[in-house]
């Protein structure tokens, strides 16, 4: 379905839940946020609902996020069931990795297409402090799993932060280049627990770029990696791909293509629009998707021109980045 800018909108990332097993200081603080109830959280056979609704209206990419969505209980069902939609053409999930390897098999046999991680850094102790536990060797034995499973493409998300990790871009590139693996540079946004980020810890995509071209031929992606704002890049020669995700210094509002849905079930038309749209009422009066197909259209129309994220995302954002899903 078209948006009021002309956008299609067929792209639905669901936080299935607002749990986490780390810490990651630019996500949570130590102690973590406030977890919403159990009974808060919508069941799977709701999520499931939602989609179908979502379906209707042109829904055809779905992402599971959290959270952490491997920390849901019987994850693999979820995808199994969203798997099964005719509809829905693509299934992938983001995630930490750390409980990846365990249940890689049972997410590709259900239907899984591909899996986006979140890596940092490629040095173990500096993994430990951004994440405050993780061990790089299973994160590295969970993206290895993943390429076997051909997951295709696998992904890296790395926030870029200026004193942390910015003298490993070129170790990303490499391994990028010695595998298949696409390695996106986000910049570090004004999102999550504020009190780590700092404006000047943000690396200008430009600057990341200018590195990689001092020692890599690169040439713009051609056909589409997955959907999102990211700008891709072939590295000639190599086997995988670099990109960039760019939400400070580019707007790239103009080719969005998503909605999101948070772990209690309500929409939100943009990570940075704060008005959300609650699908509780529905799912609880009517065993017809009707209702939810109408929530959806108005979730669609009310989708901002573009992110505020400049005026503030502190002031009157009452969520954290862990509880709408990446
Ligand atoms: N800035 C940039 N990226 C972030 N992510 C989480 N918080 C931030 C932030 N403040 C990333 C995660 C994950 C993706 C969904 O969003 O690292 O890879
Ligand atoms: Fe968990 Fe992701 Fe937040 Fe890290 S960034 S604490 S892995 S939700």
């Amino acid at each position: 379905m078209l948006d009021r800018n002309g956008r299609v909108v067929d792209y639905l990332r669901i936080s299935v839940t607002d749990k986490c097993n780390l810490r990651c200081r630019y996500c949570m603080p130590a102690e973590g946020v406030e977890e919403k109830g159990h009974n808060n959280i919508l069941p799977f056979e709701q999520i499931y609902r939602i989609v179908k609704a979502g379906a209707q209206v042109g829904i055809r990419k779905v992402r599971l996020t959290g959270g952490e969505p491997l920390v849901r209980k019987n994850i693999v069902k979820l995808v199994e069931d969203i798997a099964g939609i005719e509809e829905i053409d693509d299934l992938s999930i983001t995630t930490n990795g750390t409980l990846f390897a365990r249940m890689a098999k049972d997410l590709k046999n259900a239907g899984l297409k591909r899996v986006n991680f979140s890596l940092d850094s490629l040095v173990d102790e500096r993994l430990k402090y951004i994440t405050r536990s993780t061990d790089l060797p299973d994160i590295r034995n969970a993206i290895d799993m993943a390429i076997s499973l051909e997951l295709h493409p696998v992904k890296l998300n790395v926030v870029v932060i200026k004193g942390f990790n910015d003298d490993e871009i070129m170790d990303f590139v490499a391994l990028a280049y010695n595998n298949p693996i696409h390695v996106r540079f986000i910049e570090f946004m004004p999102i999550g627990d504020l009190s780590f980020y700092s404006a000047d810890k943000t690396v200008a995509t430009a600057d990341i770029r200018r590195q990689i071209v001092c020692n890599y031929d690169i040439t713009p992606g051609k056909g589409i990696i997955g959907y999102g704002p990211a700008q891709y890049y072939h590295l000639t020669g190599g086997q995988g791909s670099v990109g960039f995700i760019s939400p400070i210094s580019n707007h790239f509002c103009g080719q969005c293509n998503r909605i999101r849905m948070t772990a209690d079930g309500r929409l939100r038309s943009c990570l940075y629009h704060n008005k959300e749209i609650d699908l509780k009422m529905a799912l609880l009066n009517s065993d017809s998707n009707e209702q939810l197909t109408k929530l959806f259209v108005k979730a669609i129309l009310s989708k901002p021109n573009r992110h505020e994220m400049q005026s503030g995302w502190g002031k009157d954002n009452y969520r954290k980045m862990v509880q709408i899903g990446g």
